[in-house]
């Protein structure tokens, strides 16, 4: 008989970050925010995408027309409401979930720690503790503190030592009621929007700078990571790494060129760097990107409302590219924007389908978060397109499960059996 005690069991929940729920921030990302606010509705106005705005999104609110939309604020509230999240949670069936500590609110001014906002957190830690969920918690999901911004950000060599070192702060606050620590999340999507594509915030379009960015994260994720150990060996650290699905289409040399060079610096390089620091692997999925003389030839058979293919098969073959490195693997992010819960539900289901036949192909999957708890603040684009499991009324605040909420729930119940 297999001997069960060693056998995690596996968690199923939903991920959040505190720029995009908590609200009140003030960090490098908000202050960008109010710059940028009335240039992005006028674009939106101005240059719609193809076809219009849907009615469906223009008639909620905040829709990509107003300069609200793009103003993270009090976001979803969750700093006020995160019991009424988590009773939320719990009595959708989730085990765990996934949040992460905002930077500037624990060292405000450099060096400067705030007991209160350390409080704040181990009392979230310990509400989710309180209705039988564990915490993954994510140190860094992107926004910076102004002190650091006003430094160079991560382009500074400064920063590294400077995460490391509010990383021990956090994690010995917190060592009694944290085993998960996720120090970066998705540092090479910040590197590439921030640094190469010029799409967020510091908006630089420099590959050096970008590779400068992308080089000292990781430094930073390695500096992280015996700071962590040392406070307790034996909790475990991962990474939240965003891999794609590349696939060749047909069997044409050219393409199964580009996918290999795309694996090997999407989807391995950084794992590869950060290895022998990893006691799991998370992956953050969303993209499936099908190669035919170029990148991203989709079919698009199905969208999300911003746009991104429905590709949840893809997780399947994501998962199976993680095995050569004999990890747990949670999926720490899958979703999609999807105001009117149309494929939600049906999107899970085949994401957990993924999921399960990757388990049955040998990959050690422990986990399934699905992005988000609830609607919440998307970066560049603001409010309107929807992640969340829970609806939020920007209006009242008030919350309100979707019917996929109720459909995972289910599946959860049903698992493996789904
Ligand atoms: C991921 C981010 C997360 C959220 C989803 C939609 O790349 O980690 O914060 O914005 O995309």
């Amino acid at each position: 008989m297999m001997n069960n005690n060693k056998v995690e069991k596996f968690y199923f929940g939903a991920s959040s970050s505190a720029h995009q729920a908590e609200g009140g921030q003030r960090n490098d990302w908000s202050e960008w925010e109010i710059r940028t606010a009335t240039g992005k509705a006028h674009n939106a106005r101005n240059r719609p995408p193809t076809g219009g705005w849907p009615a469906y999104i223009l008639e909620r609110h905040p829709n990509p027309l107003e300069e609200t939309n793009y103003v993270a604020g009090r976001a979803a509230d969750h700093w006020h409401r995160y019991e009424e999240d988590f009773d939320l949670a719990k009595e959708l069936g989730h085990t765990a979930h996934r949040f992460s500590i905002e930077w500037s609110r624990v060292e405000p001014e450099e060096g400067r720690f705030d007991e209160r906002a350390l409080a704040h957190y181990r009392d979230v830690v310990r509400a989710l503790r309180a209705r039988g969920m564990e915490p993954f918690v994510t140190l860094w999901h992107w926004p910076l503190p102004l002190w650091l911004a006003r430094k160079g950000g991560w382009e500074s060599s400064a920063a590294i030592g400077a995460f490391a070192k509010y990383a021990g702060r956090v994690a010995a606050y917190l060592k009694d009621d944290v085993k998960f620590w996720i120090p970066l999340n998705e540092p090479e999507i910040y590197a590439n929007m921030s640094y190469l594509n010029g799409t967020w915030p510091p908006q630089v379009k420099n590959p050096l700078r970008m590779l400068r960015v992308l080089s000292h994260l990781i430094r930073a994720h390695r500096a992280a990571h015996p700071v962590l150990k040392g406070i307790n060996p034996s909790c475990r650290v991962g990474i939240a790494k965003n891999n794609i699905h590349f696939e060749a289409a047909g069997r044409n040399q050219w393409n199964e060129l580009l996918k290999a060079v795309a694996d090997w610096w999407w989807n391995r390089l950084p794992l590869d760097l950060t290895n022998d620091t990893l006691d799991f692997i998370g992956l953050n999925f969303y993209f499936h990107n099908r190669i035919d003389g170029w990148f991203n030839r989709n079919r698009n058979e199905r969208i999300n409302d911003i746009g991104w293919e429905l590709a949840p098969e893809s997780l399947f073959h994501a998962l199976m590219d993680l095995k050569r490195y004999e990890k747990p693997v949670y999926v720490t992010e899958n979703g999609l924007a999807d105001a009117r819960d149309l494929h939600r539900a049906e999107y899970i289901h085949e994401a957990l389908r993924a999921v399960k036949r990757a388990v049955g192909n040998g990959v050690d999957v422990r986990g399934y978060f699905h992005w988000a708890l609830t609607d919440n603040f998307e970066w560049a684009d603001g409010f309107w397109p929807r992640f969340g499991l829970v609806e939020v009324d920007y209006q009242t605040l008030t919350r309100r499960p979707r019917a996929s909420a109720q459909a995972y729930k289910n599946l959860i119940e049903r698992w493996p059996n789904i």
